[in-house]
């Protein structure tokens, strides 16, 4: 497919269609107030990628619990209080023409203490001296879950995206290595699953008719089993339960190193299952228009944009404006990303991540 396929739309099973192929990825950025407020400058950053020409817009991962936090200064939306922020970055993303989700949160057994965090493991055995919760409590998780998606619609959003990645709590249940549980929630995949399939069912009672459910799944680490994932979620796009599926690879290109899938592309064990209405795209090192036309030949229906977008707020623009647009080389100066609009917390945040921000600057 050409460049400019990445431009036509893209209905959805709920609520209106994406404008093109281009989803900005969640990217916590550790800028909002100690309680989870939305600061100044996450509605500045907000306001900034909702002129940036995507399609649908996902916050920075937002705790649905206090108790589930895993980021100082981490977004929050577990809290009446956090809704006239959320509402006033909802409104930018609108105003600029992009669907919205907030991407829903919670921390698990690697919530952190000194922020205010309970770690919240699914087996007594993950964390010494910290019991697993009991079922009630994961029912409690859940429906938090599904009030904080009301929130979410109550201040404007689209939709929302789960958080069903790295281990946080909906990846940590589904993994036989962190969960050995023996409650409705623990055992055999069904039930490993059943949290995930509680919240969605629970989001879509809860929430209109037109409102939009992501689901974003990671594959490795924390004792996952692929074939296992493949499966659950052959079941999820089967039953139409999500809008999207979100695959949070770290490298779209990547290659299975082990098991009975060895040397197959990662994204085509994914994009190889019968999908009916859901829509599926991939993260993962998205730099170039080239690359991001690429994985609609390689089955995806939209992309997500990461790193390319903090280094250039508005990719979708550029690759609109120049079918040869790269994104620039990494590690760039703290000065370069100022200019590109990032407040100093968010510059701060990216020295820790690797090969991002040069030393020194
Ligand atoms: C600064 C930064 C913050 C991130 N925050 C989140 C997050 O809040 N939730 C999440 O699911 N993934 C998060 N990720 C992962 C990205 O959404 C994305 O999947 C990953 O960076 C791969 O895409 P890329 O190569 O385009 O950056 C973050 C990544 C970066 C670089």
């Amino acid at each position: 497919m050409s460049i400019s396929d990445l431009f036509k739309p893209l209905t959805l099973l709920h609520g209106p269609a994406m404008r093109n192929r281009f989803m900005l990825a969640p990217l916590t950025n550790q800028q909002s107030e100690l309680d989870g407020s939305a600061s100044e400058f996450d509605q500045d950053w907000i306001e900034q990628v909702a002129d940036g020409g995507y399609a649908l817009i996902q916050t920075s991962a937002a705790t649905v619990e206090a108790s589930g936090i895993a980021f100082r200064r981490q977004l929050g939306i577990h809290s009446d209080a956090h809704l006239p922020g959320l509402t006033g970055m909802a409104t930018a993303i609108r105003a600029g023409g992009a669907l919205s989700a907030v991407q829903l949160h919670h921390a698990g057994h690697r919530a952190r203490p000194e922020l205010g965090g309970i770690p919240a493991p699914a087996s007594s055995t993950t964390l010494p001296g910290v019991r697993a919760l009991t079922t009630e409590e994961v029912e409690r998780i859940r429906d938090s879950f599904i009030l904080a998606a009301k929130r979410a619609e109550q201040a404007g959003f689209d939709g929302v995206a789960l958080h069903g990645a790295f281990g946080w709590i909906l990846s940590e249940f589904m993994s036989p290595l962190l969960n050995d549980r023996t409650d409705k929630y623990g055992g055999s995949i069904e039930n490993r699953i059943r949290l995930t399939i509680e919240v969605i069912e629970g989001i879509r009672q809860a929430c209109g008719p037109h409102f939009q459910i992501g689901w974003r799944l990671s594959v490795e680490r924390y004792g996952l089993n692929l074939e296992q994932l493949r499966e659950i979620t052959a079941e999820i796009l089967d039953r139409e339960l999500i809008d999207y599926l979100d695959l949070a690879l770290w490298d779209s290109a990547q290659v299975v190193q082990e098991g009975a899938f060895k040397g197959k592309s990662m994204l085509g064990l994914f994009t190889g299952l019968p999908r009916k209405g859901v829509r599926v795209g991939t993260a993962g090192k998205i730099m170039s228009a080239a690359r991001a036309a690429q994985l609609l030949d390689e089955g995806c229906d939209f992309v997500l944009i990461g790193r390319a977008g903090i280094l250039q707020r508005d990719f979708p623009v550029q690759v609109n404006q120049n079918p040869y647009y790269e994104s620039p080389t990494l590690p760039v100066t703290a000065e370069y990303l100022r200019t590109r609009g990032l407040s100093e917390r968010f510059i701060n945040h990216m020295r820790g991540w690797p090969s991002f921000v040069s030393p020194g600057s």
